[in-house]
């Protein structure tokens, strides 16, 4: 267990060198400290959100299409009158070969242009029935409307008239819901916070049309058109919804979880939403849904849209500063002490390591709280040895339970079938299916009481092997039986009348039947929720075993599932190009409120090569969340196994982590505080340069440093995007001045290029071997100077891993200023750990004229000046807890 060496309570005040001033840190939309920069605007200020909640049935209810095009309307008219660029596909269903009598049976337009994949040859002509607007009222938030439609379409069961609620929820936000009034449906079980007050003055405006309804939202400031959704019928059939929308620009990101760049390519894409194991390829759907995209306008702003509700996003949670860490897996060590022997070579290397992992292989028959006692008999070891060190342990548990096993010989099912917390077929009886151990049923999550005997049997395996954190794989959830041993039944949630373009070619493809029953609904509306779920259930199950923040990793996601898990990207292949797909998944999943995110380092399946995984474990330094994970029977690939130029470079690159982990901290601080991205594309911070709209090759952590990776073989340079201002290279501080430009940069097999934007200060550590070690070491400020001579930075601080340490007050925030040739470091808040942390060095990049004297507090200390301009003084000995200044002159 953790606890702080030997302190006394901590004394604010006096009459020591503690806290000084006790303010709140800084409130929304006020960042302190922050006139002192030079202002870039920022996307988050400009963000505008539209919320759509079709029928409230979304997302594993009834279908939905949204058709997006990029070009504004032309005058309609009958068919040949639609340009290419309007046509909206009416037979969306991806098998069929559509004729024009399929076609014409629709009330479409047939039209043969181009080859298949291109623009659609059946579309809807201008006049195709859609609804009409037959009343509009105003409400405290908006508007109440109803909508009627006359003309069945060609889906089954057309809801014929509609409720629209249209609530101006705040000035950035707008909340459009359309539902049936006279039948209640399954609705998404996510909290909505409930608004409470009209916004008052909306950076939008809205306009209705009645016949065809319409609703189309402008931004105030410029008119662009941001939803416009009578490009195309509003379709509201039972098992099938549709809405459309033009886009302003075709600079289009989110819609996941599906593997493509970080900018969207328009041309005729279809993108599918079904939480499904598979490993990631694109144009598939993969294993999480996240309906949510981002639209770049002009000048810099943006505007983005969610199916369904952004209030129930959710801030994602913090994580424990160990889950910051290096982590180290594979599947097939084969036991506990093979993989005991892997921790001990990292230690005698000497290279960071926070956690280790096990996969499957350490349970009996691949079953969930069980041991193999033949060739894990020393798990429970191997964990107090970690504990010991400073280090955790996190292991593997799936969803599905193994069912075949003769009565009373294994607990999990027998109580499971006892209380009835699994998933049922139709006819009542738990869905059986096969996963690693045989034949499993499924935990329905969407019931309480099987979140009680989860945690029941997460606890009773944790009095036997004590694991800090789980991963929960899996989840989709996944089924190696379509549907079930006995199939799916004929009907239409298994079967429905419109089949979406789902890998497989059905909704059972590789996962249980959509009729099987859970406690809230059918697993057709709850399938893509279903990892949520687990995650929410797993992440209390930690809390309530631990005590502390819990942490997790799942594989299924779902939008709100950041205030419970991380995400890897799943199994990823050992080549260069899955390399380089990690960071548009990053940037993706960032975007999704999920920011705790990594890729398996060095490739999951196949083996690696040793330049491929020494370029993946530099890149993986700078993943949120950074675990080396590797398939089982293929070669090893944990940085103790290659030769010492590489393992050289793999430790500096972790090393470097380490140092920074502060500063990462910090990042998911103001994650979790106000919903910031951790790993954030350029274009957040730089709106106005339209270069940086489609860059996916380099990342930012936060708004300051800047991670240029090489993703090549055979390379001994990169080039990457520099925006307008000064660059400073991370290491020695020399400084790079773009013009908005690319840049080659020298890279060498044992670097990577990670330079600091002007105006920064970064918090950075002396690295240790284990972030318990390192967060004990003195603290080295970085300030990288702006041409004006200006930085500003701030730092969170707190023991790491208790919970709600924000929430409760139990941590310490700092502001770090310069300017003037003054660094002020000014104490917002104070707790006990910042008593014990010593400021030892400060580096100013960017000092013009080398200084004559330099004062620390009004005594002068001796400092040293290079010709790169870096000012560096050491040996300071400041505590934390103490507000002080730096001056030079
Ligand atoms: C699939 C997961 O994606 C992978 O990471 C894991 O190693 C295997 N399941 C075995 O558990």
């Amino acid at each position: 267990m953790k606890s702080y060496r030997k302190l006394p309570t901590c004394v604010t005040r006096a009459p020591g060198p503690y806290c000084e001033e006790e303010e709140e840190e800084e409130e929304e939309g006020r960042d302190p400290g922050f006139p002192a920069l030079k202002k870039t605007p920022t996307l988050r200020r400009q963000w505008l959100g539209v919320v759509v909640v079709v029928g409230a049935v979304l997302l594993g209810g009834t279908f939905w299409a949204i058709s997006l095009r990029r070009l504004p309307g032309e005058p309609p008219g009958r068919c040949s009158s639609v340009p290419q660029s309007q046509r909206f596909d009416c037979y969306p269903e991806r098998d069929a070969v559509v004729t024009p009598e399929l076609c014409h049976l629709r009330g479409c337009c047939f039209l043969q242009s181009g080859s298949r994949g291109g623009p659609p040859w059946c579309f809807y002509p201008p006049d195709f029935p859609s609804y009409t607007l037959q009343s509009l009222n105003r409400t405290e938030l908006g508007f109440l409307g109803v909508l009627t439609r006359t003309v069945k379409t060609y889906y089954p069961r057309d809801v014929l008239e509609l409720q629209l609620q249209v609530d101006l929820e705040t000035d950035t936000r707008l909340h459009i819901k359309l539902a049936d009034p006279h039948h209640s449906r399954y609705e998404v079980p996510l909290e909505v916070p409930p608004a409470t007050k009209k916004a008052e003055n909306p950076l939008y405006s809205l306009d209705f049309s009645r016949d065809p309804f319409g609703i189309l939202v402008k931004r105030r400031g410029s008119g662009v058109v941001l939803l416009n959704t009578t490009v195309a019928p509003l379709i509201f059939a039972d098992q099938f919804l549709q809405i459309s929308t033009l886009l302003p620009s075709a600079f289009l990101y989110g819609l996941g979880e599906h593997r493509r760049g970080f900018l969207h390519r328009l041309d005729w894409t279809t993108l599918s939403f079904w939480a499904r194991d598979v490993p990631p390829t694109e144009a598939f759907n993969l294993y999480g849904v996240h309906p949510f995209y981002l639209n770049m306008e002009e000048a810099g702003s943006a505007h983005g849209v969610f199916l369904l509700n952004s209030n129930a996003m959710g801030f994602p949670t913090m994580p424990p500063l160990w889950g910051l860490g290096f982590h180290l897996c594979r599947w097939g060590y084969g036991s506990s002490n093979q993989t005991w022997e892997t921790v001990k070579n990292m230690r005698n290397y000497l290279i960071p390591q926070d956690a280790q992992w096990n996969d499957i292989d350490y349970m009996e028959g691949s079953r969930d709280f069980t041991v193999d006692p033949e060739h894990f008999g020393t798990l429970p070891q191997l964990v107090m040895d970690l504990h010991k060190h400073g280090q955790y342990y996190v292991l593997i548990v799936d969803p599905a339970i193994s069912s075949s096993q003769p009565a009373g010989t294994y607990a999990p099912y027998d109580e499971g079938l006892k209380k009835g917390i699994f998933i049922n077929n139709t006819n009542g009886q738990p869905l059986i299916g096969q996963v690693w151990p045989g034949l499993t049923a499924f935990p329905d999550f969407s019931n309480p009481e099987t979140h009680q005997w989860w945690l029941e049997n997460l606890n009773v395996f944790h009095a036997k092997v004590p694991f800090d954190g789980l991963w929960i794989d899996m989840n989709e959830p996944s089924n190696f039986q379509d549907g079930s041993v006995d199939g799916c039944t004929s009907g239409e949630l298994d079967n429905p009348p419109y089949k979406p373009a789902v890998l497989g070619g059905s909704l059972f493809a590789k996962t249980i039947c959509a009729s099987a029953k859970q406690r809230l609904s059918s697993h057709y509306n709850l399938h893509n929720l279903y990892g949520l779920m687990e995650a929410k259930a797993t992440a209390s199950a930690l809390i309530a075993i631990r005590g502390k923040r819990p942490f997790v990793i799942s594989r299924s996601t779902f939008p709100s599932q950041g205030r419970y898990s991380g995400h890897w990207l799943g199994d990823n292949r050992s080549e260069w190009k899955d390399m380089y797909w990690s960071i548009p998944g990053l940037l993706n999943f960032n975007l999704f409120g999920i920011p705790l995110v990594g890729a398996d380092i060095c490739g999951f399946s196949g083996s690696t090569t040793e330049e491929l995984c020494t370029r993946w474990m530099q890149l993986g330094a700078f993943y949120p969340f950074a675990r080396n994970h590797n398939a089982k029977d293929v070669q090893a690939q944990d940085p103790t196994v290659f030769s010492p130029p590489a393992r050289t470079a793999m430790k500096g690159a972790l090393m470097t982590r380490y140092a920074l982990l502060p500063y990462l901290y910090t990042l998911f601080h103001h994650a979790h505080r106000r919903g910031d991205t951790v790993a954030r594309p350029l274009f957040f911070e730089f709106p106005q340069d339209t270069n940086t709209y489609a860059l996916d090759r380099q990342f930012l952590w936060g708004r300051s440093l800047l991670v240029t990776p090489v993703l090549e073989p055979g390379e001994d340079a990169v080039i990457g995007y520099f925006p307008r201002g000064v660059w400073y290279d991370y290491y020695t501080g020399s400084s790079l001045q773009s013009q908005g430009e690319e840049v080659k940069l020298a890279a060498p097999l044992n670097h990577i290029n990670v330079h600091i934007r002007e105006g920064a200060v970064l918090p950075t550590q002396k690295p240790d071997i284990t972030s318990w070690m390192s967060s004990g070491n003195p603290l080295l400020l970085v300030a990288a100077l702006s041409q004006e001579g200006t930085a500003w930075g701030d730092l969170f601080w707190d023991d790491g891993e208790s919970l709600d340490t924000f929430e409760r007050g139990n941590y310490s925030y700092v502001v770090f200023n310069v300017s003037q040739n003054i660094f002020t470091s000014t104490v917002l808040h104070c707790s006990l750990e910042a008593i014990y942390i010593t400021v030892d060095g400060l580096t100013v990049y960017g000092v013009q004229k080398q200084p004559q004297v330099v004062t620390v507090n009004g005594q002068e200390i001796p400092f040293s000046y290079l010709d790169n301009q870096v000012l560096s003084m050491s040996g300071l000995h400041l505590n934390l807890s103490r507000s002080f200044s730096v001056r030079w002159r």
